[in-house]
C-alpha cells in the first residue's frame, strides 16, 4: 500500500482495517500461560511436539529467555504453524537501515546538556511504520543484550512485508493514529494512549487506521519487560495484569511473495518468502505481544504530603542483575488528583542518576508551562538538573492546595540507568530545540538570611 495514505484504495484498506480492529477479541493477563487456537484441534493436547502435530502442522518452540532461567521470569511459547519458520531462503543485507540506529551508540558524545525536540517532520509519501522508524539515541549494546533505544515513528502507509527483531522486545507507544499489528500470535488494536508490546523475534505487520500515524518506541536489548514488584502497596495496583490484553490465534493462509525483513544485531536483512509467515493456526505460552490501555493504570500518589518519587508511576520494568536497578522503565503521568498538604506538587526540582527520556501522548505535563508538545520529547541524562519551569514553580509556589485533578495530560518516560547518548540525526535535527535551558532562566533568588 505505498499509495501515500491518500489514495481511495488507501483509504478502503483503513475501513477494512479498523473494521477487523474493532472486532477483535483476547486474552487477558500479562505473564500467564496463554493458549489458543484459530481452528478446533490445533493446539496439541498432553505434550507440546507429538509425532504428528494436528491438522498437518508443525511444531516449533520460540524462547524469549534461555531455557535455563528461573521458572518465574521464563518467556517461550509453542506454535503451530502451516511451515515452519526455518523454510526460508538466505537473508541479505538492506541496502540500508533507514533511520534506525542501534547500541553501541559511539558517534555523538554524550551530552550532558537538558534536550528537547519538537515533532518530528512529515514522512515523504508512502512511508510504512518500518521506513518510518528514526532513532533518537540510547545505551548498552545490542549484541549484549543491554541496554536500549528509543525510536520515533512517523508513518502515512501500512507494511505489506513483515517485521522481526532479534535484537529487543519493542514497546510502541502511539501518538497519532490507531495502528492494527497482525503478528504470528494474532491480531492487536491499539489507539493514542494505548501500548503494543512486540516480544523479541516475532514476526508483525503494521496497518493504519488513519492516513497518518506517529508515535514512539522503546527498543528494549534488555531482560523482558515484567510487572514491577509491589511490596508494601499489596497484592494490586499500578498496570494490573488482567488489562494486558494478548491476541487470540489468527493465520494467514497465503501462498506468494511475501518480503520479510528481520533486524539482526544493528541491520535489516530481508528476504522473499513464499509464502506468509503469519501462518501460526495454534499457539500457546508466554512469549506472547499485548496491548494496554495507559487509562487502565491505578495511579498512587501521597495523601498526605510531598510529592512520591515517579517510580510509583511504573508500568513495566526490565530488570538487571542489580535487584531494583532497571535497564529500563517504563513510566506513565497518567490522571490523578493531587491534594499533598503544604506540599509542592508539581514535580520537584532533581538530579537523578537514572536517565529520562519523555513523551507526551496528549495534552500538557504539569512541570512545563510550554514547549513540550505531544509528539516531541525530552531528554535530561544522568545528573542533569531540571524540574519544574519557572511559570511552573511561581503557579505552584503560589496555588491554593485544595484537591486538584491533573486530567489534562497523559506524559511517559522511558528512564534507564545509562546515559543515553544521541544518534547524529537527533544531535543535528532540525526539530531540536536550541533554547531549552532558557525555562528555567529567571528563577528568581527568594534567600533572605536571618543576618
Ligand atoms: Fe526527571
Amino acid at each position: 500500500m505505498s499509495d501515500g495514505g491518500t489514495s481511495r484504495a488507501g483509504a478502503f484498506e483503513r475501513g477494512e482495517a479498523r473494521k477487523t480492529a474493532e472486532r477483535l477479541s483476547y486474552l487477558s493477563g500479562f505473564g500467564n500461560e496463554h493458549s489458543s487456537e484459530a481452528m478446533p484441534g490445533a493446539l496439541p493436547e498432553g505434550r507440546n511436539s507429538p509425532q504428528r502435530a494436528p491438522l498437518g502442522l508443525y511444531a516449533e518452540q520460540l524462547s524469549g529467555t534461555a531455557f535455563t532461567e528461573p521458572r518465574a521470569h521464563n518467556r517461550r511459547s509453542w506454535l503451530y504453524r502451516i511451515r515452519p519458520s526455518a523454510a526460508h531462503p538466505a537473508f541479505t543485507r538492506a541496502a540500508d537501515n533507514g533511520g534506525l540506529r542501534t547500541a553501541p551508540f559511539t558517534d555523538v558524545a554524550p551530552d550532558p546538556n537538558r534536550l528537547r525536540w519538537n515533532p518530528p517532520p512529515e514522512p515523504p509519501p508512502g512511508t510504512d511504520f518500518l521506513a518510518g522508524l528514526w532513532t533518537l539515541g540510547g545505551n548498552g549494546d545490542a549484541t549484549q543484550r543491554t541496554g536500549m533505544a528509543v525510536h520515533l515513528y512517523h508513518a502515512d502507509a501500512s507494511m505489506e512485508r513483515v517485521f522481526s527483531d532479534a535484537d529487543g522486545e519493542l514497546l510502541i507507544v502511539p501518538e497519532r493514529g490507531g495502528l492494527l499489528l497482525r503478528t504470528e500470535f494474532g491480531l492487536l488494536h491499539v489507539e493514542p494512549g494505548h501500548v503494543a508490546l512486540i516480544p523479541r523475534g516475532v514476526r508483525f505487520r503494521v496497518e493504519l487506521l488513519e492516513a497518518t500515524a506517529r508515535g514512539y518506541v522503546c527498543e528494549n536489548y534488555g531482560s523482558p519487560f515484567r510487572l514491577p514488584d509491589l511490596g508494601p502497596i499489596g497484592a494490586n495496583g499500578l498496570a494490573n495484569a488482567r488489562d494486558f490484553l494478548a491476541p487470540v490465534a489468527a493465520y494467514e493462509d497465503v501462498e506468494g511473495p511475501v518480503e520479510v525483513v528481520n533486524k539482526f544485531c544493528g541491520n535489516l536483512w530481508t528476504a522473499t518468502y513464499d509464502h506468509s509467515p503469519l501462518d501460526v493456526v495454534a499457539w500457546h505460552g508466554t512469549h506472547v505481544p499485548y496491548a494496554y490501555d495507559l487509562r487502565r493504570f491505578n495511579v498512587i500518589g501521597t495523601i498526605s504530603y510531598d510529592h512520591p518519587d515517579p517510580s510509583i508511576f511504573t508500568v513495566l520494568t526490565s530488570p538487571s542483575d542489580t535487584p531494583g536497578l532497571a535497564g529500563v522503565d517504563f513510566v506513565v503521568f497518567a490522571p490523578r488528583w493531587l491534594v499533598g498538604e503544604n506540599t509542592f506538587r508539581p514535580p520537584y526540582f532533581h538530579r537523578n542518576v537514572m536517565s529520562e527520556y519523555m513523551g507526551l501522548i496528549e495534552g500538557a505535563y504539569d512541570a512545563k508551562a510550554e514547549g513540550f508538545v505531544p509528539g516531541g520529547g525530552s531528554l535530561h541524562n544522568m545528573m542533569s538538573a531540571h524540574g519544574p519551569d519557572r511559570e511552573t514553580f511561581d503557579r505552584a509556589s503560589a496555588a491554593e492546595l485544595k484537591p486538584q485533578k491533573v486530567d489534562d495530560g497523559l506524559a511517559f518516560m522511558f528512564e534507564t540507568r545509562w546515559p543515553v547518548t544521541l544518534t547524529p540525526q537527533a544531535a543535528t535535527a532540525g526539530h531540536l530545540q536550541q533554547r531549552y535551558d532558557d525555562v528555567w532562566q529567571g528563577l528568581e533568588r527568594h534567600f533572605r538570611p536571618l543576618h
